[in-house]
């Protein structure tokens, strides 16, 4: 039993929905660590798809136990959803879901910031979610933040939430001549919620640190990827916590000594929703066939995804920063037509070459990708269950990726089915 934290090593729905479904099998623990109900991430149990953006996809597994730790962002409201459309579907969440009492907790004036300010940067926006992700960090950074905890002391509750308002209304007036929010509202809300969510409530990082002393196992289900991280990733076109690997140990309270294993999930090309640099972005006929084929239409806000090849430059950084050391490679079968296909190996910038990911997004701009074309394998690949039967040009496709990244690829998909799972022996 090992400690595992799984990461998406591009820029998010890389399909670790589907890898965490497939990896909870053998743990006793699902934890979130970090995000909030920006992620959705999709699990496909045969006709059934379930999208949870803020519950560990680990729930659809009974008898598991799963967390939402200190690092998250909750949306009471959000988290409620999930919890009732779970529970309409016969899936049992009482007494399986533990929420930190750490967490700090979303506010309408946080959705409503994040709105209203993507709105006046116009053609600079991030292309955010709108859920409140941003500035609901931002207060959490800034000290002026409402916890879970908050919530069930109506004294501090209160005063909090007065100061709060007082400031978000003068912002919300001033620079964005918003009327604002009502206190007592927002109080009654969110004083239903927390009544609603009191018995998943508790600490969690106890918890978890006891698990550990029974040599139980965790398995850390990272949101978002690499590229959003709000430090190693494109800047300022991230999201605002630390999704990579680092993030589960200040995310939960565990310490980083008790991290056995890292596991970067990539897909087999690259998607990105929302604005931001994309060095090997396709063009507009590669675009529409691969967003068809692969479904790539965000699983939160439903937006088009961006799609291009498979960047080896920006998934090295990952390798590098979360310390991973084996890979999945997920949506294999979506490349299945192409004649020929792309891997991006170094990036050419004012005539030089780099092999490495550029912090400057200038330089990730302008960079020219230099590619290395491999044959396609031009077969269908979603019903191949192991890798001895995968067709031999999809073998040199991975194993092409695999000497690149200096990696192990221990698990392939081949479709969103569960089924749909090579384990590489
Ligand atoms: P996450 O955010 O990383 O969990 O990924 P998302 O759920 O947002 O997006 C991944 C999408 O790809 C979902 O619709 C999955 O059902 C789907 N998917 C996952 N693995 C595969 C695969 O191997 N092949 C195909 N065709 N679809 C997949
Ligand atoms: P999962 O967990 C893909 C992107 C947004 C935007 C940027 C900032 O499903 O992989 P935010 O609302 O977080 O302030 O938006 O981050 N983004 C995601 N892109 N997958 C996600 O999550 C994402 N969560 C946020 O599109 O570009
Ligand atoms: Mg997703």
């Amino acid at each position: 039993m090992s400690n595992l934290v799984v990461i998406g090593a591009q820029w998010g729905d890389e399909g670790k929905g589907k890898v965490i479904d497939i990896l909870a099998k053998n743990t006793n623990f699902i934890a979130r660590y970090q995000g909030g109900n920006n992620a959705g991430h999709t699990v496909v149990i045969g006709s059934e798809k379930f999208v949870l953006h803020l519950i560990p996809s680990g729930i659809l597994h009974k008898k598991k136990a799963c967390v939402i730790g200190n690092g998250v962002v909750i949306d009471p409201k959000a988290l409620i959803e999930e919890i009732d459309m779970l529970e309409s579907k016969n899936i049992e969440v009482k007494g399986r879901l533990f929420v930190s009492e750490n967490a700090h907790v979303i506010f309408p004036y946080h959705r409503k910031m994040d709105e209203l300010k993507e709105l006046i940067k116009g053609k600079t926006k991030i292309g955010t979610t709108k859920k409140g992700i941003g500035p609901c960090y931002a207060d959490k950074v800034s000290r002026s933040g409402i916890r879970i905890v908050d919530l069930f002391d109506e004294k501090i509750f209160k005063n909090k939430l007065r100061a709060n308002l007082e400031e978000k209304n003068k912002i919300l007036k001033t620079l964005y001549d918003f009327e604002g929010f009502s206190f007592d509202r927002i109080y009654n809300d969110y004083a239903g919620y927390a009544a609603k969510l009191e018995n998943f409530v508790c600490d969690t990082t106890e918890l978890l640190n006891a698990a550990i002393k029974k040599k139980k196992s965790i398995l850390f289900e990272g949101a978002q990827g690499t590229l959003l991280d709000v430090d190693y990733g494109t800047y300022p076109f991230v999201t605002s916590s630390n999704s990579t690997a680092g993030g589960a140990c200040t995310g939960s309270g565990i310490g980083p000594t008790r991290i056995d294993k890292v596991i970067g999930v990539v897909k087999a090309y690259t998607t990105r929703v929302g604005e931001g640099p994309f060095p090997t972005e396709f063009g507009p006929d590669m675009m529409e066939k691969i967003r068809t084929k692969g479904g790539e239409f965000g699983a939160t806000t439903g937006r088009p995804r961006r799609c291009g090849w498979f960047d080896a430059c920006l998934v090295k950084h990952s390798v590098a920063v979360n310390g991973i050391a084996e890979i999945v490679v997920t949506k294999l079968d979506v490349l299945d037509e192409l004649e020929t296909i792309k891997i991006c190996t170094s990036y050419r910038v004012k005539g030089k070459l780099y092999d490495r990911f550029s912090s400057s997004i200038r330089a990730l701009d302008e960079c020219e990708p230099v590619y290395e074309s491999v044959p396609g394998w031009q077969t269908d690949t979603t019903g191949v269950t192991t890798f001895r039967r995968l067709p031999a040009k999809a073998k040199n496709y991975l194993k092409r990726i695999q000497k690149i990244l200096n990696t192990k690829i221990v698990l392939i998909s081949v479709g969103s089915d569960r089924k749909q799972t090579i384990t590489v022996e």
